[in-house]
């Protein structure tokens, strides 16, 4: 079941405004992935051209079709061959030239793709079109860990003090007091949970702010930071994309209710900092795939958000993480071909 929960979700890919007129190389889930823009929209194909295996992301688009760099063959956004150059007029092409058609869609400045035959609905993220609000989009960060280590990371609350001191935490302020989880609209969502401020741009210093967490899937999670007394509001989105079974690649929104003429540049570059004070923790944890088994690491009531996270992985049939999905669902697809 899980196999499938993860094969229709959504992953994000590429930024919105970086893909361009040529086709590009990404992977979802270990499959080799083309997208391309034209002008019904975007699309994705198994970066495969099926009439000698050469990626289609090497070609262009032209004429709205995309072209095989190899033998120009086209290929329409439906993924029909439409024309095969080296076939003499009179013979019609063959009905099995086709290439393998996924879904994609552009969403929140991404491009999502999904590889299900029955896709979920995409995550909603009010924040993103509200007026009075304005979102970065930061990344993508490479990361060679696997989705659910970086999803808790993100939702990992006590490390704030220690791998962030002086720019989200403060070592002298490490406790946690206890917060609820609930599992509201088919998410996992936290009561407030106060954290000391050290703010370096002297915003709340010295006083603590809220965080709301929610994982909103598997591989995306949220959280809204808020201080009291004030109007102020900061969410972040952080989205995964397992791209093979040692690389992720991770999308972040930053989105806020202040500051609006202010450039993005720096909140983007302070979020570099925060995320490469992460990275090597992240990609040294062992093992990779996350321990669903609850007595394979030691919990804290502060993890209560992470337990759950576990815990609904594993309730979802996630036996050995992500990669294993991506790997028994190929054997699956490779056996109803057969
Ligand atoms: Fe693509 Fe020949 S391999 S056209
Ligand atoms: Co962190």
């Amino acid at each position: 079941m899980q196999q499938d929960r993860l094969w229709n979700q959504w992953h994000p890919v590429y930024k919105a405004d970086e893909l361009k007129d040529d086709p590009e190389q990404v992977y979802v889930l270990g499959e080799r992935v083309v997208i391309f823009r034209n002008a019904k929209g975007v699309h994705a194909f198994k970066d495969l051209c099926i009439h000698r295996g050469a990626a289609l992301s090497l070609g262009k688009v032209k004429n709205g079709n995309l072209v095989c760099a190899y033998h120009a063959w086209e290929y329409d956004s439906t993924g029909e061959c439409v024309k095969i150059p080296a076939l003499p007029c009179d013979r019609p092409i063959p009905k099995k030239a086709r290439a393998t058609v996924y879904h994609a869609q552009e969403s929140l400045g991404l491009i999502w793709v999904n590889l299900g035959d029955d896709p979920d609905p995409m995550i909603s993220y009010l924040e993103y079109d509200k007026a009075g609000y304005r979102t970065a989009i930061c990344g993508p960060y490479d990361v060679k860990a696997n989705a659910p280590r970086i999803i808790e990371n993100f939702l990992d609350v006590s490390h704030l003090m220690f791998v962030h001191e002086g720019m989200l935490g403060d070592e002298d302020h490490a406790e946690i007091v206890d917060y609820d989880v609930a599992f509201i609209d088919n998410r996992f969502i936290t009561s407030k949970i106060p954290v000391f401020q050290p703010n370096p741009d002297g915003r709340s210093k010295g006083g603590y702010a809220d965080y709301v967490y929610e994982i909103l899937n598997p591989t995306t999670a949220r959280f809204t930071k808020t201080t009291e007394g004030s109007d102020e509001e900061l969410t972040i989105l952080a989205a995964v994309n397992q791209e093979d079974n040692e690389q992720t690649k991770v999308f972040m929104l930053l989105t806020r209710n202040y500051d609006l003429e202010q450039s993005d540049d720096s909140f983007i570059e302070f979020q570099d900092t925060i995320f490469y004070q992460d990275l090597d923790i992240v990609e040294s944890q062992k093992p990779e795939l996350l321990p669903l088994d609850l007595q394979a690491e030691m919990h804290l009531k502060s993890d209560a958000l992470t337990i759950s996270y576990r815990r609904w992985l594993d309730e979802l049939g996630v036996e050995t993480g992500t990669l294993a999905i991506a790997e028994s669902k190929r054997t699956k697809r490779k056996k109803v071909l057969n």
